[in-house]
């Protein structure tokens, strides 16, 4: 439990499911060791060529790196970074970052904010060693004018610096690593998607009016998000008079079997296990909870990453009545977010995700600054002043702002449940848990 402390002291078709199997299938090996404030994660996952341009599946033009030396991005084309992994544990939820984005661009002929859009995307692998190297590659050769991506809390800790000292606005469309809009935060780095304290402290509250007033087993993947995740779980849980039980950190990237931790679960007289994990790890999870006989006997919460649209299908019959908190649900029943679904749906022939909608907001975001400052990109502290001024986002999760203290979304959370919609699984809202603001650098 010493990585626990630590973190907490430091405060669709059967095509698609194919598919998706077939990803979730891919080897990654990384055995994260929790970051420094600011630092990068070491993890030894398997390398693999660090960049690729790819075409969009919309059939609209993702551009391949431009070469060395060529202009930066003050022409007619505004080149935008798209960081995101594309193998592995997380390579679905990369995939779906990739399709928001795009669907925006797509909705708005190719252009944000006057300027023709050239994504030139990098594949991190949720490696902090590659996604500093595509960084680098991005910011020194493609010259990019500002990035977007991101899905591990290890990445975002690992290339903060470089965006800092290089003053290239980055716009972190998943990951959740606290420090990034707190101790760590920069002028040049906002965030579409959530801080990881959002995400579980969100459920903390409520889990112990519902679930059990002690005893709740912890359990999330041993790197950065998980250990902060568990960290704000316990937090809200144990203000609102909890205790929590030991917890578990299995290796992230290489866990496959997660039995010696289900007995721990088992023997630890458990009345409840929070647990965030997310992509091919969520399926496997929740799959092998179930299995093991746990799921009517302890009840499993966590942040809405467990049993995203991108996982539900595979989980199937293992994931019914499960409930988890997220700012995001494609049943959230409100215009924009009907709009986008249907369009979404159309495009990709599947579900929407949370991270798609981040993506699509990082969009959104880099739009409305474009027309704040005229489309001009080289005075970037006019960017990011106009970054921090464009008020409400008009989001398919419903309205919200950009906390221009940190840099965060100011955000509602939903609890959610698993139930069977018109033959499909899916996440029903069931109460709104409130607006989360992330506390920010104490
Ligand atoms: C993270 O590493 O911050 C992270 C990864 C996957 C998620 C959520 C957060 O679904």
């Amino acid at each position: 439990m010493d990585d626990l402390e630590n973190g907490r002291n430091k405060g669709m078709s059967r095509r698609l499911f194919l598919k998706r199997a077939g990803l979730f299938g891919a080897a990654v090996s990384a055995p994260g060791l929790l970051a420094a404030c600011g630092g990068a994660e070491t993890a030894g996952e398997q390398a693999s060529p660090a960049a690729t341009g790819a075409a969009s599946p919309t059939g609209a033009a993702t551009a391949a790196p431009s070469p060395t030396g060529s202009p930066a991005a003050g022409g007619d084309t505004l080149r935008v970074g798209l960081m995101v992994p594309l193998s592995g544990t997380y390579a679905s939820l990369g995939e779906d970052m990739r399709n928001g984005f795009q669907m925006y661009l797509d909705e708005n002929g190719g252009m944000l904010g006057g300027r023709t859009v050239e994504v030139v995307e990098a594949e991190t692998e949720a490696n902090p060693e590659v996604g500093l190297r595509v960084a680098q590659r991005l910011i020194e050769e493609d010259r990019v004018a500002m990035v977007t991506g991101i899905v591990s809390s290890a990445v975002a800790l690992g290339v903060r610096d470089l965006f800092h000292e290089s003053q290239v606005p980055l716009i972190v469309s998943n990951a959740g690593a606290n420090d990034v809009t707190r101790a760590a935060m920069s002028p040049y780095i906002f965030r579409t998607s959530f801080s990881n304290w959002q995400s579980s402290y969100s459920i903390g509250e409520w889990a112990y009016e519902n679930v059990a007033d002690s005893d709740i087993f912890v359990i999330a993947p041993d790197y950065a998000a998980g250990a902060e995740d568990i960290a704000a779980f316990r937090e809200a849980y144990e203000a609102a008079g909890g205790t929590v039980l030991e917890g578990a950190l299995p290796p992230f990237g290489t866990t496959q079997d997660y039995q010696p931790f289900l007995s721990e679960i088992q023997n630890s007289g458990a009345r409840g296990t929070f647990a965030f994990f997310a992509g091919g790890e969520a399926i496997n999870f929740v799959q092998q909870y179930r299995d093991f006989g746990l799921k009517d006997a302890i009840p499993l919460i966590g942040p809405g990453f467990l049993t995203d649209e991108g996982v539900l299908e595979a989980q199937g019959d293992a994931a019914a009545g499960l409930r988890t908190s997220l700012h995001y649900t494609p049943l959230l029943d409100n215009e924009t977010n009907n709009t986008f679904r249907a369009a979404y749906e159309e495009a990709f022939g599947e579900s929407p995700t949370v991270y798609a909608v981040q993506s699509y907001d990082a969009a959104q975001l880099i739009a409305l600054t474009l027309d704040a400052v005229g489309g001009e990109t080289d005075d970037v502290d006019a960017v990011v002043e106009a970054m921090e001024n464009v008020g409400s986002i008009d989001s398919p999760r419903g309205s919200f702002e950009i906390d221009p203290e940190t840099h965060n979304p100011i955000q509602t959370f939903y609890l959610r449940e698993v139930q069977e919609v018109e033959g499909a699984l899916g996440n029903v809202p069931i109460e709104d848990l409130g607006v989360f603001t992330d506390p920010g650098a104490s």
